[in-house]
């Protein structure tokens, strides 16, 4: 029972006072703390300004400051302009913010990715893929998470991605079997239509089986697919100049030139879907297509939504694969101690003597996977990853990030910080390996240096399914082949001139010549 206060005797009264007397006072001072602390935030938050910024020009901004290769010019100016890895462009009229540190890119990825995980408006992708139904260009909310939850638990799964080994190692013994009549007849071979083709098939047979292969509609893919990287990756005037979509006529033509390429993917990709449903394509492992009809009704999507991830797949993972093909076989040419090294590992790590390497025997060959790995550092695919995009105003490192402001993230710049990387310029597998200075780094997302898949909720979905593709090819590349540059006026060239396009990739094709070895 309770008693009460004017019934308390006064001793016990004094007890009370005393006991609670000096939480009393704690209280005070730390709510006086608080709203001290509060204070000092709010002065710092309006304190904060924006990130540091080259001089510009009216009207466009710093454009006339970015070449053909947005990746560099914009490590160039971060250099001068950017000191703490955070930098405010305008491109256009639209002002971008560059990350070019390690630091910056956690504070972006890791500490607000939640805020910053979204995607700046495209109206050509949002014409060509059916309303941003896909994942690549989705804004953040429900239907993103969906639409990345469809790909990671069902189709880009370890378990789906080892399904497709037979479809991996028949291709890469197709292509070997050309290289092999290549050697014989003494040809130099186009290497990037081997590789492309390699990455493209695979990519073919696990979307759609066998059958694409078997009635040529895998041509009528890959011409898509050319098409719409021409179409997304190309200079569009609106994504600097977005004033430009109130015109009526100017969206009108916008429109109508993305919804020409989306009709044609419907006539494609509707084709081949009916043929699913109708059970036409009947094969013991389910592909991408039969697997995403099987969950549609319980993801709630239409075919709408399953085309526009199919066309996501195509355009994500394809160029992205080949291109550090091709560029790993480059710095091998260039790095003959790097080459003799992974030729070394690969015909001696082979348990049987079988003619083509296959996946078990990939397992061991750690410098493999080092050479892989120091391709996607110096070249990766994708150099400025996917825009991400604030949802809200954030403070971060001191500056100021408006609500609606894309994000550039220079995984390149990163892959070459010499603050973050010995000797950052050069082609050293080794960096990798078990007594390397870089042995622990990987690019999982948690290295902010090293970012070629991205980190954190935009991270990409298909390393597996890519790194996969990219071992068993070159594996069998080096394997029963030496290989030479062809020689220009007699003397060796190999072009590193690169063009940026939706991905960086080398300007010139890559020609190689093979010469079998006798093992
Ligand atoms: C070497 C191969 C690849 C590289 C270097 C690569 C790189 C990337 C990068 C940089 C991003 C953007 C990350 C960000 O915004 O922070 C991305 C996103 C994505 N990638 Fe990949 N990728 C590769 C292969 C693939 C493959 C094979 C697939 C599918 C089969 C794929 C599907 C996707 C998808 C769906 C996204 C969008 C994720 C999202 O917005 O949430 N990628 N990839």
């Amino acid at each position: 029972m309770t008693m009460p206060y004017e019934t308390m005797p006064p001793h016990t009264l004094i007890f009370f006072v005393i006991l609670f007397l000096p939480f009393v006072v704690l209280l005070h001072v730390a709510v006086k703390q608080i709203a001290k602390i509060s204070k000092r935030k709010q002065q710092q938050l309006q304190v904060d300004g924006l990130p540091p910024s080259p001089p510009g020009l009216p009207l466009i901004g710093h454009l006339h400051l970015i070449g053909f290769l947005p990746h560099i010019s914009l490590r160039h100016l971060a250099g001068r302009y950017g000191g703490d890895g955070l930098m405010l462009v305008r491109l256009g009229s639209v002002p971008t913010i560059v990350v070019s540190s390690r630091r910056a890119a956690e504070a972006v990825m890791r500490t607000h990715d939640h805020l910053l995980a979204s995607r700046p408006p495209s109206t050509v992708a949002h014409t060509l893929l059916y309303g941003s139904r896909d994942v690549i260009f989705a804004v953040y909310g429900d239907h993103w998470r969906k639409a990345k939850k469809i790909l990671t638990s069902h189709l880009l799964t370890v378990k789906k991605v080892q399904s497709y080994r037979a479809v991996r190692e028949e291709e890469a013994r197709l292509a070997m079997a050309k290289v092999s009549d290549a050697a014989e007849m003494g040809l130099t071979m186009d290497m990037s239509e081997l590789l492309y083709s390699f990455t493209f098939e695979v990519m073919c047979r696990a979307v759609s089986g066998r059958s694409v292969k078997l009635n040529g509609t895998s041509t009528l893919f890959r011409e898509l697919l050319d098409v719409t990287e021409t179409l997304i990756g190309g200079f569009n005037a609106e994504d600097y100049f977005p004033w430009l979509l109130r015109v009526g006529t100017y969206r009108r033509a916008v429109c109508t030139r993305a919804e020409k390429v989306r009709k044609r993917w419907d006539e494609l990709l509707d084709r081949v879907m009916d043929d699913h449903e109708g059970k036409l394509v009947q094969q013991q492992e389910p592909d991408f297509i039969e697997v995403l009809l099987s969950h549609q009704h319980e993801y709630g999507f239409t075919r709408d939504h399953l085309k526009a991830l199919l066309v996501d797949i195509f355009v994500a993972g394809t160029d992205t694969s080949y291109i550090v093909l091709e560029f790993a076989m480059v710095e091998l040419m260039r790095n003959p101690h790097v080459m003799a090294r992974l030729q070394d590992e690969v015909r001696h790590g082979i348990r049987n003597s079988h003619d083509m390497v296959t996946e078990d025997d990939l397992m061991n060959m750690a410098y493999l996977k080092a050479v892989i790995k120091e391709t996607l550092r110096l070249h990766p695919p994708a150099p400025l990853l996917a825009p991400h995009y604030s949802m809200t105003e954030i403070h971060m490192d001191g500056y100021m990030v408006p609500a609606k402001t894309p994000i550039l993230i220079n995984a390149w710049a990163l892959g070459r910080d010499t603050s973050a990387w010995e000797d950052a310029e050069e082609f050293k597998p080794e960096r990798f390996m078990d007594t390397g200075s870089e042995t622990t780094v990987n690019f999982k997302g948690s290295d902010f240096q090293f970012l070629p898949f991205g980190a954190g909720r935009r991270m990409c979905p298909g390393i597996n399914f890519s790194l996969s593709s990219i071992e068993i090819m070159l594996a069998n590349l080096v394997h029963r082949f030496n290989w030479e540059v062809p020689t220009v006026t007699g003397e060796t060239c190999l072009d590193m001139t690169d063009v940026f396009w939706l991905t960086l990739r080398r300007k010139e094709k890559l020609f190689l010549a093979p010469k079998m070895v006798e093992m």
